[in-house]
């Protein structure tokens, strides 16, 4: 982390020019504590994909990582989309191409395909409703009975979708690293440590680390249940970066990783000098071709029609 005068320096700067750009940082809750500190909105995928398609603004900072920004661009295209950092991708987003899908769906003509949003704009003009971790059930609940379903690419989000809803489905093989590292013998070590504190797990984890849960949720849900619930101690089994929004929303209350590895390095990539750099410059931009963008945008504007 840079020492304090820097971050108070190139808050400043940040501050500045994104009031002249018209521009609005939108933050996921895994990014670096300074960088969801400077942003107009902290969230979750889905609160971050409907800012996206509301704001006002000419262009949209995104700290996050590249999926994101997509989504940002699919739903606003005459907006200026910049994500800080373009390397900043998502390793379980890669695990589906279009192709593969395309070969998939062949196999099953008549499947309804659902893809969790940490896909590429090219997967998501091949299937029919997208989802995030917050709304998967609902989406999945949606779909008529009598249909197959196609689900890419987190075979654990799958599986407690498939558990939740008791539809079978048809579940691709990816993963988030990130959330995959964790075991239920990791668990057990930190439920040990802690033995009177409530598990809050993402449902990116392991299933027979979700079995463990007090409580399944999604980034945001996790932190509502923390700020509602009268327990005043809590494992957090997701990426580390959320302990900055716990810490803040509920400050009388204390949260321990349930792994301190649980970090994702694209989600550090990005930082103030990079956020900075990218109002100066307007770039990187991210920017999807009409072709896909139209096709991915039924399938998010789907999405956010299901409550
Ligand atoms: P949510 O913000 O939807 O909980 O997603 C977690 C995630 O891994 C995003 O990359
Ligand atoms: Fe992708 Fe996992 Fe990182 Fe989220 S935490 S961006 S799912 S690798």
């Amino acid at each position: 982390m840079p020492n304090a005068a820097d971050v108070k320096q190139l808050t400043e700067e940040i501050t500045s020019l994104k009031q002249q750009r018209n521009a609005i940082i939108l933050s996921h809750v895994y990014q670096r504590p300074e960088v969801q500190e400077t942003a107009d909105f902290v969230g979750d995928s889905l609160e971050l994909s409907r800012k996206a398609a509301g704001t006002g603004a000419d262009v949209i900072v995104f700290c996050g990582v590249h999926f994101m920004a997509e989504s940002a661009a699919i739903l606003s295209p005459e907006k200026k989309v910049l994500l800080p950092d373009e390397d900043a991708g998502c390793p379980m987003a890669d695990m589906v191409t279009a192709r593969e899908l395309r070969a998939k769906k062949e196999e099953i003509p008549d499947a309804v395909v659902v893809c969790y949003v940490n896909t590429s704009a090219e997967v998501k003009a091949e299937c029919d409703i997208a989802c995030t971790s917050a709304n998967a059930v609902q989406v999945v609940a949606s779909l008529p009975a009598d249909k197959p379903i196609i689900f890419v690419p987190d075979k654990n989000l799958g599986h407690y979708v498939s558990l939740k809803t008791g539809r079978e489905m048809m579940s691709w093989e990816g993963y988030c690293h990130t959330h995959h590292l964790l075991t239920a013998d990791g668990v057990r070590a930190v439920r040990t440590r802690h033995p009177d504190a409530l598990l809050l797990v993402h449902p990116e984890c392991r299933p027979e680390v979700v079995a463990m849960a007090d409580h399944v949720a999604s980034t945001t849900g996790m932190l509502r249940f923390a700020r509602e619930n009268a327990a005043t101690r809590y494992i957090v089994a997701t990426e580390t970066g959320i302990l900055h929004q716990f810490q803040k929303q509920c400050p009388d209350k204390q949260f321990y990783p349930a792994s301190p590895k649980m970090v994702c390095p694209n989600m550090k990539s990005t930082t103030l000098e990079k956020v900075l750099k990218a109002l100066q410059t307007l770039e990187p931009r991210v920017t999807v071709p009409a072709k896909i963008r139209e096709r991915a945008l039924n399938c998010l504007e789907r999405m956010l029609a299901v409550q």
